[in-house]
């Protein structure tokens, strides 16, 4: 049974039902498939299509229609397909003026209209977790400012940084996302409304007027690109994988310096989980989950492009398929970001080991190098000497501040005994000083620029 059955002799086949209804997850969109329908009724009455008793009885419907839905009331069925045909149907059940709602209007402009208030929405939503975040990274590095560590290259200890500075980097990272969220925003302001099926209508819609109540910057340009477009999807979709991006490379940090091996830091309990055999296991299952899914949101950018590409001008069915990826992904970088979000405030440092594994090692030996280029050594040969420095500790099992100054000086006359407090960890943190490099002063900086930004 359809409500424009006129066509058909038969009814559609109950495994076609099945396949074809969309009902079990775009009733997500039940709220902005009312919030427009209500403005479509609103410019109906304005261009005479609806009497304002008819109009009203529209919206009366519509919102208690709204009411049976949140309250669990309402009757889903397949038979049914999608949200639109479900609340469509509803009205004309309480009200026979509902049988005029659907003019000038297509399901193809509809779904258009549904999806990008609803992106707008959660795109803003996204944005304020995202938000959080960051802020709870800046409160992470400022309680931590004077914490070293070892930065990495290849997984090999590289060279000293502050904790503060290593954090930021991943702030950094996902404070990109921000414009990103922003772009797509502004790719799904358009409204699409008045674009009927493909063509547009002979009934003279004020897509204007729609547009203003709506609260859209734009109204859709060309009829036939609006209802195939669904850029605005693979934008909000491509924002969401970039944050998951970034949110799995930090998890995979945090997972490993929450190994016995580095022991760098504790996750909070209420981020593990134990084994079921054995007894001494706190497992990072929320970071691993967040690694995890991120597979599965780059999922989503690619079947959305499989999707897309070599689809007909203009709609098929085809594009009820973007609606899984599109929930999927957002929810997804919602709730990662929020778990994220605790796991940064609940994480402590190690602190004694960190700045352990920044004094054992040769990562000094770069400052080593620094410290004869400074005094006239070309950086090549002092590279040169500095590795040689390393290979002779290495043979005789000390590190680089063991070294007697003797032999130093056998490697070049340049050393003098201040290369010990020179090549000292927390001495590089204060000595270097271009913009952005890994020091205690331009990670305070960056703190304080980084807290106006957020408001903190
Ligand atoms: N449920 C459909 C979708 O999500 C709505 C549009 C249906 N249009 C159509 N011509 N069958 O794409």
């Amino acid at each position: 049974m359809k409500p424009w059955g006129g066509r058909f002799k038969d009814g559609t086949d109950p495994l076609l039902e099945r396949f074809s209804a969309s009902i079990d997850f775009d009733r997500k969109l039940y709220h902005h498939d009312i919030r427009g329908s209500k403005a479509h009724a609103g410019m109906l009455e304005k261009i005479g299509i609806l009497t304002a008793s008819e109009k009203n009885a529209i919206i009366k419907g519509l919102d208690e229609i709204e009411k049976e839905i949140e309250s669990g009331s309402f009757q889903f069925s397949a038979v049914l397909e999608d949200i639109h045909m479900h609340i469509e149907t509803r009205l004309i059940e309480k009200t026979q003026a509902g049988k005029k709602l659907h003019t000038g209007r297509s399901r193809n402009d509809q779904i258009s209209l549904d999806m990008r208030l609803f992106v707008k929405d959660e795109l803003k939503a996204l944005d304020e977790k995202l938000t959080a975040l960051l802020a709870a990274m800046v409160r992470k590095a400022e309680a931590e400012i004077a914490v070293m560590m070892p930065g990495y290259t290849h997984l090999q200890r590289a060279q000293v940084v502050p904790f503060s500075h290593y954090i930021l980097g991943h702030y950094h990272a996902l404070k990109r996302d921000r414009s990103r969220i922003e772009a797509a925003r502004i790719t799904a302001d358009v409204l699409p409304l008045g674009s009927g099926a493909l063509a547009g209508s002979t009934i003279p819609l004020d897509r204007e007027w729609v547009r203003k109540k709506l609260g859209f910057a734009r109204v859709s340009e060309n009829s036939m690109d609006t209802v195939a477009d669904r850029d605005f999807v693979m934008d909000a979709v491509f924002a969401a994988a970039m944050i998951m991006t970034h949110l799995s490379r930090f998890a995979e940090d945090l997972i490993l310096f929450a190994t016995q091996e580095y022991a760098f830091i504790s996750l909070p309990d209420k981020l593990t989980t134990g084994s079921s055999l054995m007894p001494h296991k706190k497992n990072p299952d929320a970071l691993e989950l967040i690694r995890g899914k991120t597979g599965r949101v780059l999922g989503d950018v690619f079947g959305l492009f499989a999707i897309l590409k070599g689809l007909p001008f203009t709609y098929n069915r085809d594009l009820q398929e973007d609606k899984e990826p599109m929930f999927h992904a957002l929810e997804t970088a919602s709730d990662s970001l929020a778990i994220m979000t605790l796991c940064v405030d609940g994480l402590t440092l190690l602190r004694h080991n960190m700045e352990k594994a920044a004094e054992e090692s040769f990562m000094p030996a770069v400052e080593l190098a620094e410290y004869l280029t400074i005094k006239g050594m070309p950086f090549r040969e002092a590279h040169g000497i500095a590795g040689i420095a390393v290979r002779q500790c290495e043979e005789s099992g000390i590190l680089l501040n063991k070294m007697p100054l003797a032999r130093l000086k056998d490697l070049s006359p340049l050393f003098e005994k201040d290369v010990f407090e020179y090549i000292k960890p927390r001495n590089a943190l204060r000595v270097r000083k271009s913009k952005g490099s890994a020091s205690f002063d331009e990670a305070k900086k960056a703190i304080d620029a980084e807290k106006k930004y957020l408001h903190l």
